[in-house]
This record gives C-alpha cells, sequence and structure tokens, in this order.
C-alpha cells in the first residue's frame, strides 16, 4: 500500500480528513442495518469473552492511552463496568494485586509498542501462574495492525480498520480506537443489561449519523483553526481543560499540540485548575475549552470564567448559543449527546494543532525525537 498525500499539505492533515471514511467504515461494519435487537452490535466475539466479566483493565502510551480513557468512562458510565486504565510503562513495574474475572485490554495502533506488549505479557504470565480459572488471562488488543506482534500474543482482537496512517501524531487511528470502545460498550450494556433498549438505539443512531457530522465539522474547523492558528504565532504555552468524558480529549489536544509545534501544553480537568494550574494563567496564556452541553456543562463553563479572570484568551470548543458567549474565540461544535461528544471534539482539537505547527513551517509529519511506534522500552 503505498501511502499518498493527494493535494494535502501534510499527511496529517489527509487523514484528518480521512475520519469520515473511518466512522462510515467502522458503522458499515459494525452497525450493519440486519442486527438482531438483542445483539446491538456486530463484534467478532463468543460468547466466552463476555462471561463472567467483573471488571476491565486496559493498557495503553501516548493517545492510545486517551482512547483508553474515554473507553473506560464509556464501560463505567454506560455499560456499567468497573474499569481502570494504565500507563503500560508503569503497569509493568507496578501491577494492582490480581482480581478474577478481568478483561485486560491493549490499545495499541501500530501493535508493536514494547511497553505495551511487554505488560500484557507480564499480566498473562501472572494469571496463568495464579493458576485458578477465574484468574485465567482474558486479553483483547485493540490495533490498526492485524498482522503486527500484538496479534500473535492475544486471543481476541478487534481490528479498527482505518487504514495506514503515515503522520506520526495519531488521527484517524485515534477515532478509530475509540470507536473501538463504543462498540465494547454497546456489547456490554446490552448484554448486561444496563441501559434500556431505548437508550442503546439512540447511541446507534448517533454513531450512525457520526460520518456526515465529521464531515461537516472536518470541511468547517480546517478553515476556522488556519484564521486562529495566525494568533499563536508566539504562544509559549497552553492550557487545555475538559470534564468527564471530554477531559481524555483535553488531554489529546495538549498531547498534539507539544508533538507537533513544540508549544508546552497541559491538559486538566477542568475543575482542578484551582488547584495548580491557574496560577499559571495571565493574558498570554490561551486555554482551550471543550464545553460540551451534559452534566458537567455550566461546570465547565464557569472553569473557563475562573481563567477569563485572570486574563487568559478563551477558546471554545462548544456549540453556539447564548451560554457560550463568554469565549473570545468558538470552534463550534453541533449539540449532540453527551456520550458522542468526544467524537466531534476531537476534530478542531487536532486541527488547531495542525494549523499551529504547520503556520510555524514545522515538520508536522515526523516530529523531532519521536517515532511513529516505540519499539524499545
Ligand atoms: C508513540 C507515538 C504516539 C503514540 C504512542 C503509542 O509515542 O509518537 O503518537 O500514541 O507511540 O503508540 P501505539 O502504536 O502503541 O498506539
Amino acid at each position: 500500500q503505498v501511502a499518498d498525500k493527494r493535494h494535502f499539505r501534510h499527511f496529517m492533515l489527509k487523514e484528518i480528513h480521512e475520519q469520515p471514511e473511518t466512522a462510515e467504515l467502522w458503522v458499515a461494519r459494525h452497525l450493519p442495518p440486519d442486527l438482531s435487537s438483542d445483539d446491538p452490535v456486530a463484534l467478532p466475539f463468543d460468547h466466552s469473552f463476555y462471561a463472567d466479566l467483573e471488571r476491565i483493565q486496559i493498557l495503553a502510551c501516548g493517545t492510545s492511552r486517551h482512547a483508553a480513557l474515554v473507553g473506560a468512562y464509556l464501560l463505567e458510565q454506560f455499560a456499567g463496568i468497573p474499569t481502570s486504565v494504565f500507563y503500560a510503562s508503569e503497569f509493568r513495574y507496578a501491577p494492582p494485586p490480581l482480581a478474577p474475572h478481568t478483561l485486560t485490554i491493549g490499545v495499541t495502533q501500530s501493535g508493536e509498542t514494547a511497553d505495551t506488549l511487554a505488560a500484557l505479557a507480564m499480566d498473562a504470565q501472572r494469571r496463568q501462574a495464579h493458576g485458578e480459572p477465574a484468574f485465567a488471562p482474558r486479553q483483547l488488543g485493540v490495533t490498526n495492525r492485524p498482522e503486527s506482534s500484538l496479534t500473535r500474543q492475544v486471543p481476541y482482537i478487534l481490528d479498527i480498520g482505518a487504514g495506514i496512517e503515515v503522520g506520526v501524531a495519531a488521527t484517524k487511528t485515534f477515532l478509530g480506537q475509540l470507536l473501538a470502545f463504543y462498540g465494547l460498550a454497546l456489547a456490554f450494556a446490552a448484554r448486561r443489561s444496563h441501559r434500556s433498549v431505548t437508550e442503546i438505539a439512540n447511541l446507534k443512531d448517533e454513531l450512525r449519523a457520526l460520518p456526515h457530522q465529521l464531515h461537516s465539522l472536518v470541511e468547517l474547523h480546517d478553515q476556522r483553526c488556519e484564521v486562529l492558528a495566525n494568533r499563536f504565532a508566539d504562544t509559549q504555552d497552553v492550557i487545555f481543560l475538559g470534564r468527564g468524558i471530554n477531559y481524555p480529549i483535553a488531554l489529546e489536544g495538549a498531547l498534539k499540540l507539544k508533538e507537533i509545534s513544540y508549544i508546552h501544553a497541559e491538559g486538566y480537568p477542568a475543575g482542578e485548575m484551582k488547584h495548580g494550574p491557574i496560577a499559571l494563567l495571565d493574558a498570554r496564556v490561551p486555554v482551550v475549552s471543550i464545553a460540551m452541553p451534559g452534566v458537567v456543562f455550566e461546570k465547565v463553563l464557569s472553569n473557563a470564567q475562573e481563567a477569563k479572570a485572570r486574563d487568559a484568551k478563551l477558546i471554545g470548543v462548544a456549540p453556539e448559543c447564548p451560554d457560550t458567549a463568554l469565549f473570545d474565540a468558538l470552534l463550534p461544535v453541533p449539540e449532540v449527546s453527551e456520550w458522542i461528544s468526544p467524537l466531534l471534539t476531537l476534530v478542531p482539537i487536532q486541527l488547531l494543532s495542525y494549523h499551529i505547527a504547520a503556520h510555524r513551517g514545522l515538520d508536522v509529519d515526523q516530529p523531532r525525537n519521536l517515532a511513529k511506534s516505540v519499539t524499545v522500552e
């Protein structure tokens, strides 16, 4: 498969533009119209994958870990399964005590990240050594590379099918990983009867509408973020704030900006700002606030207001409405259910980082000191 930038200036931009297609393929594959009513999503797993499951632990690095954090939110809040996320590099040397009936999920786009593979191997070894069936290794890999080392290591694989990604900074594979977790959350919620038929059907309807929404969003924000990026030419620090299901998108926004523009950025859960980061704020520090309607909407807006009171320039990733008039610049996102919102808020976050880096004339696809996959510890 030969990678071609087509008319795009960088692979990263092309891959951001490919996201509607990533979503379309996912919907076609996992939400076909002929699904039976007791099986809300088509996943390649048999009964033993789901049986007696009590908890989930997810191991990942970098952007994959951010997808895992959204995944954990969905698995806990939508499907009702206790779920923990670990940096694979930390898990290797400080795993939690073994618990029975646990599914371990390794998330790695490349399927080759050394820390993630080693953490999974260690988890399997410990479980085998325990001997009791309740502790037997049950491992799932979520990857864009089904031919990778990961597949040889774990019994279950979810191929995110995002197609080759050349840019070092992950974009469409992040979306693909998120979608994998939406699929799992739907499957678990239905099997455990944690959500009503209507709640499940609503989430599925929103997922089916996603490709079209992503298409409009990418077109809109490609232009808006290019204009906004000019204002960031001399910025040294940026704070990203989000809460709840969008907190990991704030982390991802900060990571993307650091990776490709070399601007210092931090992602925080917005309620935590007052416990330290607020000391950094002044007119030179832009604050990107992800404020989507839902359980924490008013809270995020009031956190943004606190930043504004310290003269920070506020950029909102939020719907256009009277409540969001406080933002100095708005990157509008349509009002959707909170469950689905990270799949949309990720678009302006990616395009903002992209255009800032491109504006600074940097090598967006091959940032300094970074590799697409890190196969050493
Ligand atoms: C590298 C890349 C990151 C990526 C991380 C995990 O550090 O620069 O963009 O998120 O590896 O990669 P993986 O292939 O395991 O998802």
